[in-house]
């Protein structure tokens, strides 16, 4: 340690009052690692609402930061027919209210290919066009294929352009060539095989990409970062500690226009099987040796692997459905889930879940986990909350009659980018009462460079080439053995009718959810 004066007001001003110059903290380190190769991204679904809403805007953010080159090929591929001009329009539209100082230079990188997804004429036109496209540009002939479409098309788009030649790398005019597969993986364990089977006909593993944007979530990185860079939590971090955790993720808005691909998915497949997976893994795993994907990635699948099945019995008790009825959400009369417009008027898809799950291993033997996920809900919220266990004999019993609160850890993902950790003190005065408070940590805190996007991130990383946001294949099929018999028994029972419980929009989900963590 070094005890100079000018060290120790550092010390003071960054580490006690957390007061640290933007110079202490490297704003561009963390962007990106190297520099990034010329590439093509082929994005199949380019009239869809994923392009709009999240590839564009990702994909200009990425080229206005200057983190992907200057020399990038952008082809937006579907079925209907457009020029060139008119697709530049309409990412021109999606992007409103963007920095539009680079629009010129980006819009020159945008193309517009139309192909009928089952036809092998139409990709060898793609490939052709491609490279076309590429001469000066990407002389490599690095390639992205981003399946941005219904999943019933995912096995023809792969089967066609393997077919073209285009999953073939270092040759064929390529260089590397990956695809980017967004989730739903199947819809059960047997067509997520299937799919995998068919991927696998034209592409190697290490060349497919299955996308879960909450895994390029900045926080949800980060819980890696806490749990295994600091050496305070992880000896607290199980069953001898920890009471339950609760991992939330609530949305107030509905379903919005993507009923029909809702009434066949079900918040069960549309953000369990997913997104609360990969936050139950992150907060259960062992930490790894190394933080390379593999290692990473193994760490997961042992925790889906130690997920305990669900008995018939039991199924009853730790499964909790809803659906939402109309109501109201920042003070807006919304309709109920069976009137949205493309539902089914007595659809019994549910749109609310509430799962009590335990893991059999060593450390979290009897460590209920709870799962939650609702749409038209009170408010957007996404949160990991280890719940600790109380102090185990409170010596201000006699005092206060009544034991003091646990200890809260709340790793916030959304709105609230935060690490709180909640602990008893003594209030102010002259009698001893307790009182709960609260150490905040902000993730943007002290932070004023820019921040990835977690599509930004996830299309970044694809480029270089790094899986470790990336779902692996086997941790896909082992959550969908463990979701299967929840689905089936959701799905086929007689009375599922009875059991969906209905919460009106706007609410904090079913009555029935009060008494589901007791
Ligand atoms: C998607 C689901 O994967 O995640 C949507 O299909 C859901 O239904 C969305 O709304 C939630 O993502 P985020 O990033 O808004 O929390």
């Amino acid at each position: 340690m070094d005890f100079s004066r000018q060290n120790l007001e550092k010390y003071i001003d960054t580490v006690v009052q957390g007061k640290a110059s933007s110079a202490d903290f490297s704003t561009e380190a963390c962007l990106v690692e190297g520099p990034v190769e010329p590439f093509t991204i082929v994005i199949f679904g380019a009239t869809g609402d994923l392009t709009t809403r999240k590839l564009a805007p990702a994909l200009y953010n990425l080229y206005l930061t200057g983190a992907i080159p200057d020399s990038l090929v952008i082809v937006g591929a579907a079925r209907s027919r457009m020029s060139h001009t008119e697709f530049r329009d309409r990412i021109k539209t999606a992007l409103i209210g963007t920095d539009m100082s680079m629009w010129d230079r980006f819009a020159s990188s945008l193309y517009y290919q139309s192909v009928q997804f089952n036809s092998p004429d139409s990709f060898l036109a793609l490939s052709k066009e491609l490279q076309t496209l590429e001469k000066g540009l990407n002389p490599k002939g690095n390639k992205i294929f981003y399946l941005a479409i219904p999943p019933s098309f995912y096995a023809s788009v792969s089967e066609m352009l393997g077919k073209a030649g285009l999953s073939l790398e270092n040759q064929n005019g390529n260089g590397w060539v990956r695809i980017v597969v967004e989730k739903p993986f199947g819809r059960d364990l047997k067509t997520a095989t299937d799919l995998n089977e068919t991927l696998h006909r034209h592409f190697g593993e290490d060349q497919i990409f299955r996308i879960d944007h909450y895994l390029a979530k900045e926080t949800v990185q980060n819980v890696l970062m806490l749990r295994f860079a600091n050496a305070i939590f992880e000896p607290l971090w199980s069953r001898m500690f920890i009471d339950n955790v609760q991992i939330i993720a609530a949305e107030s808005l509905g379903v919005e226009n993507r009923a029909e691909y809702y009434e066949e998915a079900g918040v069960l497949r549309d953000m369990f099987q997913n997104h609360m997976m990969q936050l139950l893994a992150l907060t259960a795993m062992e930490p790894p040796s190394r933080l390379q994907p593999d290692f990473v990635q193994d760490e997961k699948s042992k925790v889906f692997r130690s997920l305990r099945p669900f008995s018939e019995w039991d199924l009853k008790e730790s499964l909790l459905l809803g659906q939402y009825s109309s109501g109201a959400v920042d003070g807006k009369n919304v309709p109920g889930y069976r009137e949205e417009p493309g539902v089914n008027p007595v659809s019994i898809t549910p749109t609310f879940a509430g799962i009590r799950i335990f893991i059999d291993n060593w450390r979290w033997h009897g460590v209920p986990f709870y799962l939650v996920s609702g749409k038209r809900l009170a408010k957007k919220m996404t949160e990991i909350i280890i719940c600790f266990k109380k102090a185990p004999h409170s010596m201000f019993r006699g005092i206060l009659g009544e034991m003091a609160s646990a200890n809260i850890l709340t790793l916030g993902i959304y709105p609230d980018e935060k690490i709180s950790l909640s602990f008893e003190t003594k209030n102010p005065g002259a009698r001893v009462c307790l009182r709960s408070v609260r150490m905040d940590f902000d993730y943007r805190q002290n932070y004023n460079g820019p921040v990835l996007d977690a599509y930004e991130k996830a299309i970044i990383d694809c480029i270089q080439g790094d899986h470790m946001l990336f779902w692996r294949q086997d941790g896909v099929e082992l959550c969908w053995s463990f979701l299967d018999p929840v689905l089936e028994d959701c799905e086929n029972c007689a009375d599922q009718g009875r059991r969906l419980h209905f919460y009106p929009a706007g609410s904090w989900g079913p009555e029935a959810a009060e008494s589901f963590k007791s």
